[in-house]
């Protein structure tokens, strides 16, 4: 078993290449099905949840090559609506596959996504829209089945602005009869990378970024080249690295305008932000000050950014709260890092930590992918050593970690043993 190892070795300093995003990879790979072309995609970055979902592909009958961080996708071979229940339930965004599958097949089989280690991430919304589409739902013994004859656009209100069911709709409606309009749809950057895709391939989508997406359904998508945004996640981790170490980060391939809540945040709590192009340099203070977070739906605060945010804050100099309104159980990190030394009490939604204690090197466990980062970040400043293990969640969303933070100066390695 493979297990991340880390010392403290002061602050970090250099510069760092932001990858392509994974939540933006994941829809938009997913999406190919949709194409009548060979698509291309660039800047994809090499983690072990876009394996996944390009296996599914695959298995569902897509050529696919792949070539360091660029995929070319042909979508000709698609030949069933069945998707493989060994590789759908190895990652919930697999199911991101039904909206295209729908659209292009009149069906779709899945299984049904179970939970995961942040909440029951329930379906609903997902169905609610393709229901409205005029697709019928089975679901028997854990699998799900969507039928149609054809799909005819629709208005749809989402009670909850969900990421997956927005970007499920969409994919679902660009090829359907007349007009879909949905509200209440999630704004995330991730939704407009996608929409931007599909418009690349012939779709009529318009108003991503706002609350209210509209697609006029078209008869085909074609093909086309399209390179993934920078992983603001990925991004937002490096520069709270740099304000925990108290460093000077620059970190490169990064949209500022995405990160806004989080620049705001890390500018509150003391550290400086110079924005430089596509450039940001973080350069963190000697004190940190305490912060007041509530995770909200984008332009909120991000939900993904939370745990590392929670590292930092164990050094504030005082009393920090975090509310975590997106996901219900999205506080398992506060365990592990109550074992290094932090004081934090959690009650239901809420965190409450105490600030500036001294950490430990212990071992702990990456119990969620952002929560994996989360413990790099507190061990750069625990004294000791900190061994964190399964760190399989951690390489599902972060490419070549170890190397990108021992290139700052960390005293950082991986393994096996
Ligand atoms: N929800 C429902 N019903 C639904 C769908 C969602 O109640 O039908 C609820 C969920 O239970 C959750 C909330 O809505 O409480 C947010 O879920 P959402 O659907 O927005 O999330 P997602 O699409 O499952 C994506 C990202 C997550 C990220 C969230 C929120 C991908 C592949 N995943 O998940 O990324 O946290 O949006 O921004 O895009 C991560 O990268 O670490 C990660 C977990």
């Amino acid at each position: 078993m493979e297990k991340i190892f880390v010392k403290p070795n002061g602050p970090l300093k250099g510069s760092v290449r932001i990858s392509g995003a994974k939540n933006a990879a994941l829809p938009i790979i997913a999406a190919s099905i949709l194409g009548t072309e060979e698509i291309v995609l660039e800047d994809i970055p090499e983690l072990k949840d876009v394996e996944v979902i390009t296996e599914v592909l695959r298995r569902l009958g897509l050529k696919i090559e792949k070539n360091k961080n660029t995929l070319k996708i042909d979508p000709r071979g698609l030949n069933t609506a069945k998707t493989d229940y060994e590789l759908i339930s190895k990652m919930r965004a697999s199911f991101l596959v039904m909206g295209p599958l729908l659209a292009k097949m009149k069906e779709a089989y899945n299984s049904l996504p179970g939970g995961c280690n942040i909440g029951s991430r329930p379906i609903d919304l997902h169905l609610k829209g393709f229901k409205a589409l005029g697709a019928e739902i089975e679901m028997t013994h854990g699998e799900i089945r969507a039928t149609c004859e054809k799909l005819v656009g629709a208005k749809i209100y989402l009670d909850f602005p969900s990421v997956g069911a927005t970007e499920n709709i969409m994919t679902a409606a660009v090829l359907a009869e007349g007009e879909t309009i949905i509200e209440n749809c999630a704004m995330e950057p991730e939704i407009v990378d996608l929409a931007n895709f599909l418009n690349k391939m012939g779709a009529r989508v318009t108003g991503a970024g706002t609350s209210t997406i509209r697609i006029k359904g078209v008869e085909k998508l074609t093909g086309c080249t399209h390179q993934i945004i920078p992983d603001r996640i990925e991004a937002g981790t490096f520069m709270v690295a740099a304000a925990i170490t108290g460093g000077d980060i620059l970190i490169e391939n990064i949209i500022t305008s995405h990160l806004k809540p989080v620049i705001a945040k890390l500018e509150e709590s003391g550290a400086q932000i110079i924005e430089e192009g596509d450039n940001v340099r973080v350069i963190g203070s000697e004190t940190i000050k305490p912060l007041e977070i509530k995770t909200l739906p984008h332009p909120g605060f991000p939900t993904d950014l939370q745990a590392q945010f929670m590292a930092l804050l164990t050094q504030a100099d005082g009393q920090s709260s975090i509310i975590e309104t997106v996901f219900e159980n999205r506080f398992m990190h506060a365990d592990e890092l109550k074992k290094m030394g932090a004081k934090i009490k959690v009650i239901d939604r809420e965190a409450v930590l105490l600030g500036k204690n001294k950490l430990y090197g212990s071992k702990v466990s990456a119990t969620d992918l952002r929560a994996g980062a989360a413990l790099i970040l507190a061990a750069l400043v625990s004294e000791g050593e900190t061994e964190i293990s399964e760190i399989y969640h951690i390489d599902r969303g972060y490419e070549n970690i170890e190397e990108k933070f021992r290139n700052l100066g960390a005293n950082i390695t991986r393994i096996d043993v």
